[in-house]
């Protein structure tokens, strides 16, 4: 078997795990453990592709997360849950693949889906994809229990078929979740007129469930398929993110190939399955790279929640290296003047070593904040209001090659370029993306850096601009400029590994 495959024929990306020789396997880890690329502090694949974030949850005095997988090339070939535990939402154990694509009902793929506890042992609800030989896709929502020795075994009996009188076989990504006194599960789904829906069921003992109908939050139509739907809520206001797929530009602006999106209500009537005051769609994140994020609420009282760093049916340069893709951060969604606000979970003050401070007047020549970063920190800048100027991250010594962030609070404008951020890729949605801030205001920047992960999280968590860049070694300056004298100030923080390389 060829070390490096370049042909993913879909025989290849279905052939049974066990076909996968030892010999292959140790040539793609050890080629994955060459790339300069890979991340010290998020999850992200041992070899293969990773997606969607499955089963965030806290169970038995524990974390845990899960994730779409395929291990065997950096390809969407047939997936299965490998499952992460913490204690701390920081530092995460590889606890290996407790869910295969091996039974009758999930042979094509073990989809995503989500994890509720229940009495001594973790419920887990996902979608079995299964394909006859024509290669037609049958979606089937399934259901395992992990016990506290974290064995899962899958339950034989589906939970839900698809009703076919009304969605196609594009239905996936139960979210589970206790409401009032029964369970609901929310599923992404497809119309028989093809358009995306959120479907609601209910169940009072997890075998027997009930279509109670399709959420109602919008009046727009919302595209051709709605992927992982994900109610949480924050002080009984409920917060719905989901990712409609083929959504309508003039519906709501956005430049990645799907958004990832998300509506605020009042509060949610289960009678007529309604978000109550709705807001009108936004995005969850304004860069360029996320998708498919899970929440829930944790038993601590906070609505925790990370994504996929990643997008379908995009190409990424760590595709020569074996490797694709990676988790956020975890992060806490709160709501503060009618506004959601996402922010790095405060556990991750752990990881901060070697402060060091800086301030300063801006001026039009380029000041070297810091010559020689590491590729593992965080940032935190406060801009000053009425100043146009531009930060420069992952600098190369000429200034050919950065990250550039150009600021102006003034009108109240943050531009992200990363067109020469390193590697070139996914340039045909853009390399640029704007958002919209207060103007006349500072401007606090939270960055978050880790060698190929860039998070920025704008005036603590009012925006969040999230993206992959892919620098060489050299790019290691900070640089800061401005027009208009204004002061700045901030503080970096070295960040430690947490992850076994
Ligand atoms: C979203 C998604 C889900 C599906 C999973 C398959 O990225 O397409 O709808 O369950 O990925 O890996």
């Amino acid at each position: 078997m060829m070390t490096q495959l370049t042909n993913w024929t879909t025989e290849l990306r279905y052939q049974p795990y066990q076909s996968w020789s030892p010999e292959y396997i140790k040539n793609l880890l050890s080629k994955v453990q060459q790339s300069d690329w890979r991340l010290a502090y998020h999850i992200q694949p041992q070899s293969g592709l990773l997606n969607d974030p499955n089963g965030f949850s806290y169970f038995n005095n524990q974390w845990h997360l899960f994730y779409q997988a395929f291990p065997y090339g950096p390809v969407h070939g047939i997936k299965s849950w490998v499952h992460m535990i913490s204690d701390d939402l920081v530092h995460w154990n590889y606890q290996g693949i407790p869910l295969l694509p091996d039974s009758q009902n999930d042979s094509h793929g073990v989809y995503s889906g989500s994890a509720l506890p229940i009495d001594d042992k973790l419920f887990l609800m996902y979608t079995g994809n299964i394909r006859n030989h024509e290669w037609e896709r049958k979606a089937l929502q399934l259901g395992a229990w992990m016990n506290q020795e974290n064995q899962v075994t899958k339950i034989e009996t589906p939970l839900i078929l698809t009703d076919t009188e009304r969605y196609t076989q594009n239905f996936r990504d139960p979210q589970l979740f206790s409401y009032e006194d029964s369970y609901l599960a929310i599923i992404g789904a497809q119309d028989t007129e093809l358009q995306g829906k959120i479907a609601v069921f209910e169940s009072t003992n997890l075998t027997d469930w009930q279509w109670l109908g399709n959420l109602t939050y919008t009046d727009l139509p919302m595209g051709f398929m709605v992927e992982c739907p994900n109610l949480v809520f924050i002080e009984n206001q409920p917060v719905l993110l989901f990712c409609p797929q083929g959504l309508a530009t003039s519906d709501l602006s956005y430049q990645n190939i799907y958004p990832n999106t998300y509506i605020l209500g009042s509060s949610f009537t289960k009678k007529t399955l309604t978000i109550e005051d709705a807001t009108t769609l936004r995005n969850l994140d304004e860069g360029f790279d996320v998708y498919a994020t899970q929440a829930f609420n944790a038993p601590d009282g906070r609505a925790l929640c990370v994504s996929w760093i990643g997008l379908p049916e995009i190409d990424y340069p760590t595709y020569e290296e074996g490797w694709l893709h990676c988790l956020s951060l975890v992060k806490e969604l709160t709501i503060k003047d009618g506004e959601l606000y996402q922010y790095p979970v405060q556990e991750l003050k752990k990881l901060r070593t070697n402060q060091r401070s800086f301030s300063g007047k801006l001026a039009k020549n380029e000041q070297e904040l810091i010559s020689n970063t590491s590729f593992t920190y965080e940032a935190e800048l406060k801009l000053p209001k009425n100043e146009i100027g531009e930060l420069k991250l992952f600098a190369d010594s000429l200034i050919n090659q950065y990250l550039r962030l150009y600021f102006d609070t003034v009108s109240g404008k943050l531009t992200v370029d990363r067109s020469k951020s390193g590697v070139p890729f996914a340039e045909e949605f853009g390399v640029t993306r704007e958002i919209d801030l207060p103007s006349h205001t500072e401007l606090t920047l939270t960055i978050f850096v880790d060698h190929s992960v860039c998070e920025i999280f704008i005036n603590h968590g009012f925006k969040v601009i999230t993206l992959r860049l892919f620098p060489d070694e050299t790019q290691t300056s900070l640089l800061i400029s401005g027009i208009n004298s204004g002061e700045y100030r901030g503080e970096i923080w070295e960040l430690n590994r947490s992850l076994t390389p």
